[in-house]
């Protein structure tokens, strides 16, 4: 058995988020178009004969939760309830992705922590199973796990893979602080009150530009039905979608609830320049590049309780 398993997990961004009414359940109906994107987080899980602890580095690692409402810690704990275990581990989450930033940041912690759990522990939990836990711990968690692009309905955890045709560069935007799924979904009610709200659809012309992996195509029909809102928590994200857009990108967007901005570019060597004109416009705290779509949660490695790979 190992002593120690490690898996990377990407970030994602939705390049279309249709959002229903408000279910009686609270949670909305969607139509969410997921891309994964090169910026990763990994977790790496080791048997801890004291319990289950979680630590963190990176530079958000002060706004992680390390108790067990962490997702990680949740994962770990659902796996070995389902398999009449104790969840005696130390995982502990190397940070690149945003905290509270509408990247997955947390769900992906949760994927990784899960496949990291069932390498370690040999529970060989099968596909579906692993599934079945991610919807549980969260609508974004079964993405997490499985990467590359995808259609997520119900709350978003009903996924049917896509295909994408090509290689999309981004550039991301790191807001000053974070906004709350939860409560960017009420201001989403709030604003929507009295009107009437369609079921949400995925988009025929966006799916055909994924397919094509035609960038131009793409920046014409993304869509984030949750952006108004996360503007109208967070004002001043319009100043950096603006910076961005002057920049050159083909199309700026909220990522999710946000408030992480997102912005694509035809090339790599434009995606290079528009993360310029945003570090230098004063309108964020970080900017980052990544393509995608990118793998989902992939175990990296795995040592024996000598240390060596296995
Ligand atoms: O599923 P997850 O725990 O990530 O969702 C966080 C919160 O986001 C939910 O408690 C809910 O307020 C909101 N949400 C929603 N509809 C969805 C997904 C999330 O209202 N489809």
């Amino acid at each position: 058995m190992s002593a120690s398993v490690t898996v990377r997990v990407p970030a994602k961004v939705n390049v279309q988020l249709a959002v229903g009414a408000a279910r009686p359940d609270g949670f909305h109906d969607l139509a969410n178009v997921f891309l994964a994107v090169g910026l990763y987080d990994e977790v790496t899980v080791t048997p801890s004969p004291d319990g289950l602890r979680v630590t963190c580095d990176g530079p958000d690692a002060g706004q992680v939760p390390l108790d067990r409402t962490n997702l990680a810690a949740r994962a770990a704990e659902a796996l070995a309830a389902r398999y009449g275990r104790t969840p005696d581990v130390h995982l502990h989450i190397a940070k690149d992705i945003p905290v509270a930033g509408g990247m997955a940041g947390g769900s992906a912690d949760g994927a990784a922590a899960l496949l990291a759990c069932d390498a370690l522990w040999g529970t060989h939990a099968s596909r579906e199973e692993l599934l079945d836990i991610c919807a549980e711990l969260g609508s974004d968690v079964p993405f997490s796990l499985v990467g590359g692009a995808a259609l997520g309905t119900g709350r978003g955890e009903k996924l049917r893979p896509l295909d994408v045709g090509g290689v999309f560069h981004w550039v991301f935007a790191m807001a000053e602080r974070g906004l709350s799924t939860p409560a960017v979904f009420r201001e989403f009610d709030r604003l929507g009150e009295g009107t009437d709200i369609p079921e949400p659809v995925a988009s025929q012309p966006l799916l055909d530009a994924l397919a094509k992996g035609d960038p131009d195509a793409l920046a014409a029909a993304v869509s984030n039905d949750l952006q108004p809102a996360a503007l109208s928590l967070f004002p001043e994200l319009a100043g950096t979608l603006a910076a961005g857009r002057a920049a050159g990108a083909l199309t700026a967007l909220v990522s999710g609830s946000g408030p992480t901005t997102a912005f694509l570019a035809r090339d790599p060597e434009s995606a290079v320049k528009v993360a310029e004109t945003l570090r230098s416009s004063g309108t964020c705290r970080a900017v980052r590049t990544a393509s995608g779509p990118a793998q989902g949660a992939t175990v990296l490695s795995a040592q024996n309780r000598h240390g060596i790979s296995t």
